[in-house]
């Protein structure tokens, strides 16, 4: 095997106001299988993870349950830790960002920032919440919205017709907190220049450290240009004071990331380990973030320029997953697929869920779904049916007839299916190490299928009853839990808990990637327990009750708000908006529409002023698709218009609809072009 690499791994550092779900765990299951992989093939590997404790939402929930933030922040690591035990995640530190080495890092790192002239200061006008005397998050602001007149929606975007605005333009604005209107306040906010970075991120973002989706997106991050971040909060606020101010405070996105050194260097003050061989510009450790996609822009953009801005090593990679959706849809609490991780434990057996997802996981980020019909089935006719099964067929032979032995010589047919088997391991290991986990897992299922077979074609319940087949029966047994062994092995990063009661089965104390080279000959083996039980649907069923009742209890209790991620708008990473009905979908009429003429708006630089014609008269729009076409191009066009939206009056005139056009943005914006027989007022079914 190559030589011993240095690699430092972290999954993002969930927030400590809430419980971990289904959705997180599609982030720890794969940081911990591939944690738990570079440990087998005996490279020198840590896996560290912390709470992220601070932020607005953090501070109130504690106020509205009568604890301090401290107690609050105590309680749900605990939680959280416990959740994680469950599912076997094995970080080698789980700290908090509310300790004193992160109150270290973040300081330093805004201290050299600041030395090296990084840091600015502007006033900036907020909305202020008179009767409660802070400054609101976006997200702590409701109203109706601007644009479509929805009623109760965030300060930063209308979750029923998408825009997304300044929370001084929401009408009828509330505070969240004390139900106040709030007012506006100028307050003098700190700055992180991150246009200073523009040319080492360009070149850090394109230069292999990211998958190619988020490349490219990056890409169009820069053509909009790089905006300067606002890095401090006002009191009152529950965080890190920031040197040298009055009663400013880091935003929690600063001191976040800074998490990742901060639980580093608990582990190493625990375990000798020096921090700068890590973090130092010279490292030549590997440093992998594990994170979702919609905090991209964090990981990728603000955390790599901090680092180089304050001396230390930039990441090695980012990997970024896609989001976790239950049976096709958004986690819902009304059906009960918002499913926590302790509701899911009291029902079932956490590998069956890190098997489950290791078969929908792989290096892109797209979302992946849960489909819970599918996972009963996965887990019986995979783990139980191809894999367990073979121990199950084999192990009593040995124990009854062999006194527990495995058998000492082979047919040369036997030892070539143990060597093919045997020959998989660098492939697989190829996969798991490129985070192509769904692969690696359908490879091993067809080494599993082979077993099978093996042990279908030498039927050693046929040979039990046979006289003089004893040498026969011994082999078919013992190469057939050998293939198992094997199996085992290769899904031991994936199955930890089931692997190591199978080694135990094999009276062996460790298990290497190379233990997979040689079999066990004339090996006691002890007597076999079920490994795995078969998983019923009516399980599955309870849970999702269990999930719906644990969720009624728990809404009276003030809803937890979470921080947004503040990604920009024209992110491709959107979480799915909230779900809408099929009679809902069905009160949309999409019809056919000529574009008559089409021309700028000049007060409005994203606007075209179209007229159309949808076969029972005209209509006048305003479309967002500037960036993408010139307006004589459209003109004879045919597209997708919206017909029955209500009227909306817009500073430049009425728009009466809306006309459907998909894409990134920017130039890369598309008007559906429906083909030559379509005539205006078709309806579009
Ligand atoms: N506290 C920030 C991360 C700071 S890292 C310096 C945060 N916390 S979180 O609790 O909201 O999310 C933690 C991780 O879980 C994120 O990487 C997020 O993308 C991931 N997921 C949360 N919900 C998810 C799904 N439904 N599906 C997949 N991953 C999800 O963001
Ligand atoms: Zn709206």
């Amino acid at each position: 095997m190559s030589s011993v690499r240095k690699i430092l791994i972290t999954s993002a550092l969930p927030y400590a106001n809430g419980p971990i779900h289904l959705g997180h765990l599609v982030e720890y299951i794969q940081t911990d299988i591939w944690s738990r992989f570079q440990k087998q093939r005996g490279h020198n590997c840590i896996y560290v993870c912390a709470d992220d404790a601070h932020g607005t939402p953090i501070m109130l929930r504690a106020q509205s349950e009568g604890i301090t933030p401290e107690a609050l922040i105590a309680r749900i690591s605990q939680e959280h830790q416990q959740d994680f035990a469950g599912f076997n995640i094995a970080f080698d530190q789980y700290h908090s960002t509310h300790s004193e080495e992160n109150r270290f890092y973040a300081s330093y790192i805004y201290n050299q920032l600041k030395a090296n002239n990084h840091i600015s200061r502007k006033t900036i006008k907020q909305a202020f919440d008179p009767e409660k005397q802070m400054f609101l998050p976006d997200r702590f602001i409701k109203g109706t919205c601007p644009k479509c007149g929805a009623l109760d929606q965030y300060g930063d975007n209308c979750e029923v017709c998408g825009a997304t605005y300044s929370p001084t333009e929401l009408k009828d604005p509330k505070s969240v907190v004390s139900g106040a209107t709030p007012i506006e306040k100028d307050s003098e906010h700190l700055f992180f220049e991150l246009g200073h970075f523009e040319p080492m991120l360009k070149e850090w973002t394109q230069g292999g450290h990211l998958q190619t989706q988020i490349a490219n997106k990056l890409s169009e991050w820069f053509e909009s240009g790089l905006q300067k971040w606002d890095i401090s909060r006002d009191a009152p606020y529950f965080g890190f004071e920031i040197p040298g101010e009055d009663q400013k405070f880091f935003y929690v996105w600063l001191d976040a990331p800074i998490g990742y050194l901060a639980s580093f260097k608990a582990y190493c003050d625990k375990n000798n380990i020096n921090f700068d061989d890590y973090w130092a510009k010279d490292s030549d450790a590997e440093l992998y973030h594990f994170i979702g996609k919609d905090i991209v822009y964090f990981h990728a953009l603000f955390f790599p320029a901090m680092l180089a801005g304050a001396g230390f090593r930039t990441p090695s990679a980012i990997f970024a997953h896609g989001f976790l959706t239950v049976d096709g849809a958004k986690m819902s609490k009304s059906r009960g697929t918002f499913i926590m991780a302790s509701t899911y434990l009291k029902h079932l057996n956490p590998e069956y869920l890190r098997y489950y997802f290791a078969t929908k996981l792989n290096s892109r980020i797209d979302d992946l779904d849960l489909n819970l019909d599918d996972f009963v089935q996965r887990v019986n006719s995979d783990l139980i049916g191809k894999v367990v099964n073979i121990a199950s067929r084999c192990a009593g032979f040995v124990t009854k007839r062999f006194e527990g032995q495995l058998n000492q010589a082979w047919s040369s047919e036997a030892q070539n299916l143990f060597d093919s088997f045997s020959a998989k391991s660098e492939a697989i290991a190829q996969l798991y190490e490129n985070r192509e986990y769904s692969q690696a897992m359908r490879d091993i299922m067809a080494l599993a299928d082979k077993a099978n077979e093996y042990i279908a074609d030498t039927a050693p319940w046929v040979l039990a009853k046979q006289e003089g087949k004893e040498a026969e029966l011994h082999e078919s047994v013992s190469v057939g839990l050998n293939l198992f062994r094997l199996l085992m092995i290769y899904l031991a990063p994936v199955l930890p808990e089931t692997s190591a009661k199978a080694r135990e089965f094999f009276n062996e104390t460790e298990w290497s990637w190379d233990s997979a080279k040689a079999p066990l000959r004339a090996h006691t083996i002890a007597p076999y327990q079920a490994l795995l039980t078969r998983l019923d649907m009516t399980q599955v069923e309870k849970m999702l009750e269990d999930s719906k009742q644990t969720l009624q209890a728990t809404a009276t209790k003030p809803a937890p708000v979470a921080e947004p991620a503040a990604a920009p708008a024209q992110s491709a990473f959107d979480p799915i908006a909230p779900e809408i009905s099929i009679e809902d979908f069905a009160k949309i009429d999409f019809r056919i529409a000529k574009i008559l003429n089409a021309e700028a708006v000049p007060e409005a630089n994203k606007l075209l002023k179209l007229t159309l014609d949808i076969g029972l008269g005209e209509r006048q729009v305003f479309a967002g698709i500037k960036s993408a076409y010139e307006p004589e191009d459209l003109i004879g066009k045919l597209t997708v218009m919206v017909a029955n939206l209500a009227p909306r009056k817009m500073r430049f005139g009425l728009s009466e609809g809306m006309v459907l056009a998909a894409g990134p943005g920017g130039k890369d914006l598309f008007i559906l072009n429906p083909d030559e027989g379509a005539q205006p007022g078709m309806r579009v079914k």
